[in-house]
């Protein structure tokens, strides 16, 4: 049986994960919650912040996060329901295979390839801007060919592609490692925002949110769909399912905790920064948290608040990259990828190859693409998928009743309905040449899922698939 809408049964999905290619199982609820807020605190609420305030949302930033929040709140609870149901390496993707079949499978891993390697390079080239900007502070000045793009009038961003490769190195040498890593390097970036708010609130002037909304509602969703990228990362949790000791119950504690945390940070921080300085002045700075301090004469707060992002930025870095390379991991296990992306080193425990590609594709991306593009593109790539999930939870009920579920999406099936009405309006409000290129993007993974994937999908020898 050769039908592209065949479904991988849960049961083997999981009995996969317990052949000798198994990855090392050393994470609880707490490394996943710090995994959480380790993937998303990052250049969305660093950088992009001031950008959507200057341009799109005004004063009323803070209801563009509120919106995006709700957005992720309620594709959160889809995620972390299947996490619980298909404790599986793969995320969205692995979900998709159960629920939906192959063929969709297929596209949301395609999906989420672009995803993730856009927002790798996208992060990473903003972590050099950070880092060129705070070398700039103490005196050292690296010339403009070495820190952009061709595109932007350097030759190559170096600051970004070494980044790349010190993370590639840790994620090498084993989980374990990278997770303590992450650990710390979160704990100094809650300490630096806890700060700035700490610094910045009692120069608030309620007069700087008037008006609130000069963009009106059209700027709310405007900002909204940008600051989106602030957001995402919680997703990437579900990517560790394999390497969590007890699944069921600590996946959705981390997805949930990790999100609930980072959006009220964001909501106390957008509301701070849009009282302390006047929207406009955002428009010239890449980096509004420490403009912020620095306008209102807190220096030494403003250089500590860039050292936090810079740290917070490298954390996003690990968890992205790790993410990545464990959908690869699942892709190729299921034959749909070349095999030699699922192969685990025998010493280090972890797929090497695949994590070496991840790195090698996105140095070349960060090196020589400016920042702009990628993170539109990685929105639009995770809405997509959230739209997938969402839908997937749905079918799966309908389709296993039965299965063991972990944790219950709430109100289901009208939660993971106003998930898709929420992902769906904030795709609609992202810039058309984005969607133009999401598209070719799509059409080149059809193309390859028929010409290479489907005749080497392992469901091709296995008797127990279900074709729907
Ligand atoms: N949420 C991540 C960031 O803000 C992608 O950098």
């Amino acid at each position: 049986m050769n039908n592209i809408f065949r479904t991988k049964p849960i049961e083997s999905l999981i009995a996969e994960t317990k052949g000798k290619d198994s990855l090392k199982k050393a994470l609880g609820p707490l490394e996943l919650t710090m995994l959480g807020v380790g993937a998303i605190i990052g250049t969305g609420i660093f950088v992009l912040t001031g950008v959507a305030a200057a341009k799109y949302s005004g004063p009323a930033l803070i209801l563009s996060f509120i919106v995006s929040g709700l957005a992720c709140a309620f594709a959160a609870l889809c995620y972390a329901e299947f996490a619980s149901t298909v404790p599986v390496a793969g995320s969205a993707y692995t979900y998709s295979y159960a629920a939906l079949g192959e063929f969709w499978a297929w596209i949301i891993g395609w999906d989420l390839i672009l995803e993730y390697m856009v927002a790798i390079g996208a992060v990473a080239v903003g972590w050099s801007a950070y880092a060129v900007n705070l070398l700039g502070a103490v005196g050292i000045n690296l010339p403009k060919a070495i820190t952009s793009s061709p595109l932007e009038g350097g030759i190559v961003n170096l600051p970004a592609v070494l980044i790349i490769l010190v993370i590639t190195y840790l994620l090498v040498s084993g989980v374990e490692q990278s997770s303590k890593v992450n650990n710390i390097i979160v704990a100094i970036k809650l300490i630096v925002i806890l700060l700035f708010i700490v610094l910045a609130v009692g120069h608030v002037k309620p007069a700087n949110w008037h008006p609130f909304m000069p963009f009106g509602w059209g700027g709310v969703f405007s900002g909204a769909a940008i600051v989106f990228f602030a957001y995402i990362g919680f997703d990437a949790v579900s990517t560790a399912a394999e390497e969590v000791k007890n699944p069921q119950k600590d996946l959705p504690k981390g997805i949930v905790l990790s999100l609930l945390l980072c959006t009220a940070l964001y909501i106390i921080v957008s509301a701070i920064l849009t009282g302390v300085v006047p929207y406009l002045q955002f428009k010239d700075t890449a980096a509004p948290v420490a403009f912020a301090l620095k306008q209102i004469g807190i220096n030494w707060g403003s250089a500590l608040v860039s050292v936090g992002a810079i740290c917070g930025i490298t954390s996003v870095l690990l968890v992205m990259m790790f993410g990545q390379t464990r959908i690869f991991f699942a892709m190729s296990r299921d034959g749909l990828l070349p095999k030699v992306f699922g192969q685990v080193h025998h010493k280090f425990k972890t797929p090497v190859k695949s994590t070496l590609l991840v790195g090698i594709v996105t140095m070349v991306i960060a090196g020589f693409i400016p920042i702009g593009d990628l993170a539109e593109l990685t929105n639009i790539g995770t809405l997509a998928a959230f739209i997938i999930v969402s839908i997937g939870v749905v079918v799966l009920r309908y389709r296993r009743p039965d299965i063991k579920r972990g944790f219950k999406c709430p109100g289901a099936p009208i939660t993971p309905a106003i998930s898709v009405i929420f992902c769906a309006i904030l795709i609609f409000m992202l810039p058309n040449i984005t969607k133009i290129r999401f598209v070719v993007w799509f059409l080149l993974g059809i193309i390859v899922y028929f010409a290479y994937s489907k005749n080497h999908s392992t469901m091709n020898n296995d008797s127990s698939e279900t074709a729907e």
